[in-house]
Formats: structure tokens, C-alpha cells, sequence
């Protein structure tokens, strides 16, 4: 989990999220918190992970209890978002989504690499609207 802002005096610039939204209670009142805090046509880049039955298998059984590089329990797959959700809670803040791309793990390599493949990993890179 980690977030970095690259700041301009009190509003955002750009916003990056890596696995913190699947963390937070509210989704939806944290998108326009942070819509809050950026400036027009600033940037916001959202990593999560999408609530379907592979990442159930890859999130949470192997990363959380076969692997053991998360505590049991780090995740609640119920509480994921699929990129269709993540979109629509994004427009409803007023930040346009302009790119989406998967990220996959390769056990072989050990390296993540971009894919097409957003079923599991997946990030989103938005722009806020211009009122
Ligand atoms: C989105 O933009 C509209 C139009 O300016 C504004 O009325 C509304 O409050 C904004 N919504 C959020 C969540 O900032
Ligand atoms: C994301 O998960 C949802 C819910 O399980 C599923 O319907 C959808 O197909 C998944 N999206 C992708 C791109 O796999």
C-alpha cells in the first residue's frame, strides 16, 4: 500500500494511489475528497485490485496465506471494486477516466509488467473535469 502526492501550495497536482482505495470504508466519499484536493485537469492514478473470483485466488489465498507477503486478513474481497465501479465513482467526482491497463505478477520473472488483462490488478489514470 503506498500514495504519493506531488503537490502544488494546498491542492494536488497528481494523485497517485497504489492499493489504498480497496482499504478505505467509503470509496466513494474518498474519490471526492481527493477530486477535492486536485486541480483542474490534474491527474489521478488509481491501482486496485478488481473483486473477481481470480483475484480472490491470487490476492488473497496466495499473497495473504500461501506466500505470506500480507497479513491474513490485509484484504476484504467483498469491499473490491471492479473497473466498471471504479469509473462510475471517479465520473461521480468529477475526475474523467482516460486510460485503464491491467498489471500482472510473473512468478517466473518476479517482475509486474502492464497488460490488457484488468481482472485482477488494474490501473486507472484520470483527469479532473474543468468546471
Ligand atoms: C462536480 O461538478 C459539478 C459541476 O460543477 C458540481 O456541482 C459538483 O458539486 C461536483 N461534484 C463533486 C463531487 O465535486
Ligand atoms: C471484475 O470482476 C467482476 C465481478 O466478479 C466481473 O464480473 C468482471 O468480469 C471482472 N472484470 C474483468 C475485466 O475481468
Amino acid at each position: 500500500m503506498c500514495y504519493l502526492f506531488l503537490t502544488i501550495p494546498n491542492l494536488f497536482a497528481i494523485g497517485i494511489l497504489l492499493k489504498v482505495i480497496e482499504h478505505v470504508a467509503n470509496p466513494a466519499e474518498f474519490c471526492k475528497s481527493l477530486a477535492a484536493l486536485t486541480v483542474p485537469d490534474g491527474a489521478t492514478i488509481i491501482s486496485t485490485i478488481n473483486r473477481s473470483m481470480r483475484s480472490y485466488a491470487t490476492a488473497i489465498v496466495a499473497a495473504e496465506y500461501l506466500l505470506h507477503w500480507l497479513p491474513k486478513g490485509t484484504h476484504e474481497w467483498s469491499s473490491f471494486l471492479t473497473p466498471e465501479e471504479l469509473v462510475l465513482i471517479l465520473q461521480r467526482a468529477n475526475i474523467t477516466v482516460r486510460e485503464m491497463a491491467g498489471f500482472v505478477y510473473n512468478p517466473l520473472t518476479g517482475r509486474w509488467s502492464l497488460s490488457d488483462d484488468i481482472s485482477v490488478n488494474f490501473i486507472a489514470f484520470g483527469t479532473k473535469n474543468c468546471q
